[in-house]
């Protein structure tokens, strides 16, 4: 059993808390993934834990202007830098070059996710020792069924380099980070109060009906099984 598999037996069952407050016991060089979501639940969790907060966000050129604002309200109420990671300029441009704007609902997503999302968090990954991410199990039945509150990165470590990877999160339920939000009073994105519960890009996240799986907002036009752009690779890899 590796070092890893055991910290995950022991903390498997603990709270988010108690895993974050591992993560930061374990790492110096940790930073957490904001998505500019409810995994603001992540900061607000975190931010009493350790004086030496780094958080970062993928930009991809694509947000809700609410989720840009939601990022700058973060900033301020926490006090802390976030540090934004931007695609490669010439990437985007002979992508929408060659394919337009809208490329994903013609050929699926992960060509963009790739080159908006994926190659700059690779450039992140590739500077510290372990992230954490606001991923839950309840988020994706179709993906993330099984995701662990720390494993070693399946996507993104190297040869050279084993990435781990924390999910403090993981066994929370949408209510549960809820609840703790409004007991908090944490800042959320107003996209929240527009229907929205899960989000991602503009064009890729729709508002869902009552009674709607969250994830039914998010790349609604692809197979449920599909539905991680590459940050999460490893869940899918893991079910076939
Ligand atoms: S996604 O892969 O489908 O887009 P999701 O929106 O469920 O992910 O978010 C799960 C976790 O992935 C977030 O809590 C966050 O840690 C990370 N994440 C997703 N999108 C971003 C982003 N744009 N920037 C930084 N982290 C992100
Ligand atoms: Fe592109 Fe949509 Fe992926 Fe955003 S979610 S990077 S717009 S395909």
């Amino acid at each position: 059993m590796t070092d890893i598999d055991q910290l995950q037996q022991e903390l498997t069952d603990q709270s988010p808390r108690a895993i974050l407050k591992a993560a930061f016991a374990r790492y110096d060089n940790i930073a957490i993934s904001f998505s500019g979501a409810e995994d603001v639940a992540l900061i607000e969790l975190a931010h009493k834990l350790t004086d030496n907060l780094r958080v970062f966000t993928l930009d991809t050129g694509r947000l809700h202007p609410e989720t840009y604002e939601f990022i700058d309200v973060v900033r301020k109420h926490y006090g802390i830098e976030i540090e934004v990671m931007f695609p490669d300029a010439a990437e985007v441009e002979d992508l929408v070059r060659r394919k337009g704007m809208f490329s994903f609902f013609e050929d699926g997503h992960s060509e963009c996710c790739g080159i908006r999302k994926v190659s700059p968090l690779r450039r992140k990954l590739a500077t510290v020792d372990a992230w954490i991410t606001g991923q839950r199990k309840d988020q994706s039945p179709g993906t993330r069924n099984n995701v662990p509150v720390v494993q070693v990165d399946p996507a993104f470590s190297t040869d050279d380099k084993t990435l781990i990877k924390f999910n403090p999160l993981a066994n929370w339920s949408s209510k549960e980070v809820w609840d703790y939000i409004r007991m908090t009073e944490a800042p959320y994105n107003k996209l929240h109060e527009k229907g929205f519960i899960s989000i991602g890009c503009q064009p890729c996240t729709r508002p869902v009906l009552p009674g709607q799986h969250e994830r039914e907002g998010r790349w609604w036009w692809e197979e449920a099984t599909k539905k991680e752009c590459g940050l999460h690779a490893g869940n899918i890899i893991a079910h076939d």
